[in-house]
Formats: structure tokens, sequence, C-alpha cells
């Protein structure tokens, strides 16, 4: 090769060129050295590029491509990955499935906001890609910090990894964007790199990739940031958290922003004034979609006014002004060869298609649910038969149907089980005081079916509920075997209980180790102090999952008070500790009666002592205490002509107060609009403070 013009003769041109050749052959050296072993560069040739490139760069800086070598490595991360709490939760998205569902979405937003039908709603559609999301924060225009999703509060420190992708700035462009700012994407890869990706895995003996998807998170999440750097992920920005000033009145604004300031936005974003144009782009996207180059699985849709996205708010783990309005499922057919019967952690008895593998949209499925012996009659589906099956997302693929015409010399009919094959006991459908059979069967062996307690412990361990690092269903699993953990207050006992049974310690076991061993009790130990709606939603009661827990834990604070109150209804229904569980908005009787039957159990009762002797649980949230209504009961009635009900609600919910739907001597406030009847009377009555709307409204002001 010719020499290299020197660096202070080139001109813009060639140094421009120059910047591209330099970026493509170091990324040719990168990957030689870092995905196949075999580098073709000495290092002095190698560093003797980064020099060069630095060289141009700092002749010429506007002319710093945006993947430059120079940004591509960070510090390599040594030992798994910190954690980072989100500014703001990183909330996931509801789910529409039809023209219908998006309709309701519009109507739901309309009457929540209180829009006539004359006030135009400007919704926001654009693809959803299908990738893993990405929270990146700026301070001063500089990326800091680049965290994962996680459990949407916390998430994996990726920061290093993160910086290495072009498409992320590690300083922002343009002006205008706050001090401190979350933004939030997705990284994905694109589908023709995916293909070099795994031809060049499968070419190196090495694992190939599911799915694009896999590919992206596997790529962010590597240890060493110099091979993430080599992976060719690509980062869309569509959302942000935690701001230190508004900087936009749209979303539309918004992305627009985000562009400038040098992210990388869908194309295809666009806002639309009805639900007729928004259902069009949906069809539109629907067929760009095998052209794209990147997989998405639907079309977003969101509020364009961000002050309606603040009014609107969330629900559970998701806003209210956006949803998903998902592609159908993708389907294959493919032959039954066995039914397995599956013991759930309650009990419950569902039967599994063991199919002959096959692909679905990208993935081999080789289980599917069947639901339950109902579905399995419904379908007439007989093992050896074909059948038809979906998937949809990360949800378990079902089967939808038996293809066979032919319909002679089939299997028998199913068999539903009489005994659980776990343990043995007795497996029957309850019926109700209806008459009406419970459509799932149920074994009946409580806690000696060894399926149901290692479900439970499972499920006790798992990240929505005690989040203990290191213990996973394997682990659960073999310490249940050797009779060391059947109980969730063994976990607290590990050691001990390792002892007593006669093991040597856990650093000798095979798998395990000092290190291993070391970190498993710390992640134990952590959890000793254990927040109050992990630890309910730890107990696995049925029906008392992550919503229902987070209400309680709000509402009562001490779990002390709040077990107390669960008792009391145990031993008088419809007592007052009852009417003040069921007080709670979006508590219903079905929560309560799980309890009740829960807490009437004397194995569980002497569960939870032993369990409260190894767990200090952790004080709620009371969501804020610093204003005038926090801990304060309200009921809203009447008609409100400021805002709707439902928003009055979730504000007064914001603000710490607990919104009931009836009157009761426990009420501190009545929120009475025009037309306001019985239970203004029944407040007025009790003597509880009433106030109007405007009132209300001045009360709760900052
Ligand atoms: S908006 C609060 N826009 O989908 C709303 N999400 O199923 C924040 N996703 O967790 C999300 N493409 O990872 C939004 N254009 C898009 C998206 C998108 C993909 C992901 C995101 C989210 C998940 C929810």
């Amino acid at each position: 090769m010719r020499d290299p013009i020197a660096v202070e003769d080139l001109d813009e041109k060639s140094a421009r060129k120059e910047l591209a050749r330099l970026s493509m052959e170091i990324r040719a050296a990168d990957a030689a050295y870092y995905q196949d072993d075999a580098p073709h560069l000495s290092d002095a040739d190698y560093d003797a590029l980064r020099q060069r490139n630095l060289a141009i760069e700092a002749r010429f800086p506007h002319l710093k491509r945006k993947d430059s070598p120079t940004d591509q490595i960070g510090a390599p991360i040594t030992d798994g990955f910190g954690k980072i709490e989100h500014g703001l939760p990183m909330l996931s998205l509801d789910n529409a499935f039809s023209p219908a569902d998006v309709e309701e979405f519009g109507a739901r937003i309309r009457r929540f906001l209180g829009l006539s039908d004359a006030e135009a709603l400007v919704l926001t559609a654009e693809p959803k890609i299908d990738g893993l999301s990405l929270s990146l924060t700026y301070e001063s225009g500089a990326l800091v910090r680049a965290a994962t999703r996680g459990d949407g509060r916390v998430g994996e420190d990726v920061t290093a990894n993160a910086s290495t992708l072009s498409d992320i700035p590690k300083t922002l462009a343009g002006s205008g964007w706050p001090d401190r700012i979350e933004i939030r994407g997705e990284v994905y890869m694109a589908n023709e790199d995916f293909a070099e990706l795994n031809r060049l895995e499968e070419a190196a003996g090495r694992k190939t990739y599911m799915n694009p998807r896999n590919a992206a998170a596997g790529g962010l999440r590597q240890k060493d940031p110099k091979i993430t750097a080599q992976r060719p992920l690509k980062f869309f920005a569509y959302a942000w958290g935690e701001t230190s000033k508004p900087f936009a009145t749209t979303q539309s604004e918004a992305v627009a922003q985000l562009t400038g300031w040098g992210f990388a936005t869908n194309p295809l974003f666009a806002a639309h004034k009805t639900i007729a144009s928004l259902l069009a782009a949906y069809r539109d996207i629907s067929e760009q979609r095998a052209e794209l180059g990147y997989d998405i699985d639907g079309v977003v849709y969101k509020v364009d006014r961000l002050d309606w996205q603040s009014r609107l708010g969330q629900v559970s783990r998701f806003p209210r002004w956006a949803i998903a309005h998902k592609f159908p499922a993708e389907k294959a057919i493919t032959k039954l060869e066995a039914i397995d019967i599956q013991v759930g952690r309650t009990g419950s008895l569902t039967p599994v298609a063991r199919l002959v593998p096959v692909t679905v949209g990208g993935v081999v499925v080789s289980n599917a649910t069947l639901h339950n012996e109902d579905e399995i009659e419904r379908l007439d589906v007989r093992v050896g038969d074909h059948v038809e099956i979906q998937r949809a997302g990360d949800v378990i693929p079902q089967v939808l149907r038996v293809t066979d015409s032919d319909r002679d010399g089939r299997g028998d009919p199913f068999q539903p089980p009489e005994r659980c094959p776990e343990c043995g006991s007795p497996a029957v459908r309850l019926v109700d005081e209806n008459g009406e059979a419970d459509v799932r069967r149920r074994c009946t062996g409580g806690l000696i079916c060894p399926a149901q307690i290692t479900e439970r412990l499972k499920h006790f361990v798992s990240r929505k509920a005690l989040d203990i690092d290191g213990l996973g269903g394997k682990q659960i699993e073999l310490f249940y075997e050797r009779g060391i953990v059947t109980a969730p207050q063994h976990i607290f006992q590990l050691d001990a209980r390792i002892e007593q049974a006669g093991y040597p310690p856990l650093a000798e076991w095979d798998g395990f180790g000092k290190t291993s061993a070391d970190k498993l009790r710390a992640a134990i130990d952590a959890r000793r102090n254990v927040p109050f709606d992990r630890f309910l939603i730890g107990l696995g009661i049925r029906n008392v999952g992550q919503t229902i827990s987070n209400l309680f834990a709000r509402n009562f604070v001490q779990w002390s008070s709040f077990w107390s109150a669960v008792e009391a209804a145990c031993d008088a229904p419809d007592s007052e500790a009852e009417q003040a569980l069921l007080a709670i908005d979006g508590i219903g009787q079905t929560a309560i009666n799980s309890l009740k039957e829960f807490a009437r159990e004397a194995a569980n009762e002497e569960m939870l002592e032993t369990l409260l002797n190894e767990v200090t649980v952790l004080d709620g949230e009371a969501p804020t205490t610093d204003t005038a209504v926090a801990g304060k009961t309200v009921v809203f009635t009447g008609t409100l002509e400021r805002m709707t009900r439902d928003e009055a609600k979730a504000q007064a919910t914001r603000l710490g107060a607990k919104v009931s739907g009836s009157v009761s001597g426990k009420t501190d406030i009545l929120v009475a609009g025009p037309g306001a009847g019985s239970k203004l009377k029944k407040a007025e009555s009790l003597g509880v403070q009433v106030l109007t709307e405007t009132e209300w409204l001045e009360l709760i002001a900052p």
C-alpha cells in the first residue's frame, strides 16, 4: 500500500474519506481480534490506525463520524452489572388486538379527559420495535448512564456497553435539551445483521441466536464492551423519563427534538386526527413490515398532547395515554406427540401439548398450552393428531385446532387424571354454589404436593417477589430434593439446614464454590428486609398479585396492621376489618376471600410466623405524605365539572389519599358535585367534611 497522505496535508474531502476508511478498517480489525480470534494486524499497526483516526478528528472535529472508532470502546465491566434505579419507572404498554380495541382506547381517553366529540384528540402512531428498551441519562448534554428496563423500577447498568452504539450520542447535538434527562428507546438488530452474526457464530462453532431480539439482548449484555462494540446494534429513541425541565408540548414536538439532539427516531412516526386515520396507519405499517429490515410486533399509539398524557397518568404498569396495537399471532402446523400435565403453585393442573418441534415466526416451539380439559374436549384433540399452533409475542404458544381431515384410526380421547401426577392426591374440579364446575382441575394435596411446594418456592424468590439473585428454579429444586428448603423460611436458614441435613457446606458443592456461595448468602441476607408489596406477592395467594399487593401496601403501610385486618376478617365476616379491606378502591371481594382462605389454613399461619422471625417487612410506601389529603379517605359523588371522576380518583390516589366508593364512619372528605344524592345525605348525617369540586381543587393545589 502507498504511504497515506500526512494528516496536515489532507483537505476536507480526503479527510472525510479517510475517516470512513479508518472506521471500517478498525472495525474489521476489532472483529478479527475479538470475534474470530484471528487478528490480521500487529498491535503496532492497529495502534497506528487509531492514532491516525484521532489525529484527523482533532484537525477536523466537525467531520468526526457518528460511528467513530474513538467512541466505540468503553471500560470493561468486570463483575456482572450494577443496578440503577430509574428516575421514573419504565412502563409497559397495554395491548389492543382489534380495531374495536383501538376505538375503545380512544373512547376511554375521551371519557377520562371529559372531551366532547367535537374536540380533536390527536394520537400518534409508530412501529413497535421488537428489541429491548434502554434508558439513557444525559447530564449537561453528556451521556452519563445507560440502564436496561429490569423490573421497570431498577435496571442493570450497561453504560459501558451502550456507549459503544453509534446510534447513541455520547453528547447531545443541537440545543434546548434539559440539564438532566432520561431518554428512552429500543435497542434492536437489523435482520441482515442478525443473519450475518449467526453465520459468524455458526462458523466459529458457537451457539446461534434464536431471533434478532435475543441477539440484541445478548449483544448489549456482554461482559466485555469491546464485544458489544462488534455487534451491529442499533437504537431508536421514542420516549423519555425524568427531565429537569419540560422540553416540548406534544409527543410529535418531543420526537422532533430527539432527532435534533442526534438520535435515530422512527421515520414512520406520524400524528393522526382520527381513529380511522390511526387504523389506516396500522394497515400501512403492517404492509411495510417485511421490507423494514428489522422486526416489529405492532404499532404504538400515543396521545400527542403532553399535558393530557400527564393528566391521564398510569394504571398499574401501563400509561393510560398509550397502547400497543399488536399484529396477529404467527401460526404453524405440527404433530401432537403427547399430553402432559403440569402442576402449578396453586395446585391447578394444566394439560400441556408436547409437539414435534416446529418454527413459528422464527422461534422453535415444542410445547403449547391446552389450557384445561374442557378445551381439549372442545378441540377434540388426540395424541397423534396434526394441530395448528399459534405464538403471539412472549406468551406461551397455544393449540388452535386439529387440522387432519381424516378422522379414522385416531388415538383415544384424552382422559383427565383423577390423581395429581406429582403427589398422587385426588385431583378434582371444585363445584361452586351454583353447581358450576371450575374449569381447572386441582390437586388437593396442598403442601404435601412437591410440585406445589417447589412452584411456590420459585415464585417466592422470583423477580416480582423477593427477587433473590442466584436463587432460581434450578437451585430451588436442588435444595428441595435434598430436603433443605421445603418452606420459604428455610431459605433464610440455609447454612444451618444444609448442616442439619448432613451435607457439606455450600461452598463445597458442585456448581457452587466459595464465590457463588458467598454471593448467594449475601443476596439472601439483603432480602431480610423486604418491601411490603414484594412480601405479599411472594406468598403467592391466589388473586393477590402485583397490583393488589401494591394497593394494600400503600393503604395499610404497616404489614402488622394489614395482617391483623385479614385475621379479624377471618374471625368475623362482614366485620369492620373486612370493610376496611374492601374500602380500598380496586380491592374486591375475590381478593379478600382468597386472603381469608390463605389465613385460615393452619399451615400457612405457622409458616408466616416462622418466616417473620427471619425477615422484617418494611412499611409500604404511603404514596405521598406531604399533601393536604395524604392518608385521608375520600369519596367522590355527583357530577364533576372540571375533570372526570376517573381522573379525580387517580389524582387523589397520586396525592396519597385513599379513594373509596362508599361513605362510612372512616370517610374524611366527600367531594360532591351537582346531583349528589344519598352519599351526600349519609355524609352529612355522619358529620363528614363535604367539599365542592372547586374547594377540593383548592385544597389539593400545590
Ligand atoms: S413507548 C410509557 N414506543 O414496548 C410508554 N414502546 O410492550 C413507553 N416498545 O417497554 C413505551 N417500540 O420496550 C414505546 N415505539 C415504541 C416502542 C415501544 C417498542 C417497547 C418498549 C416497551 C414495550 C411495551
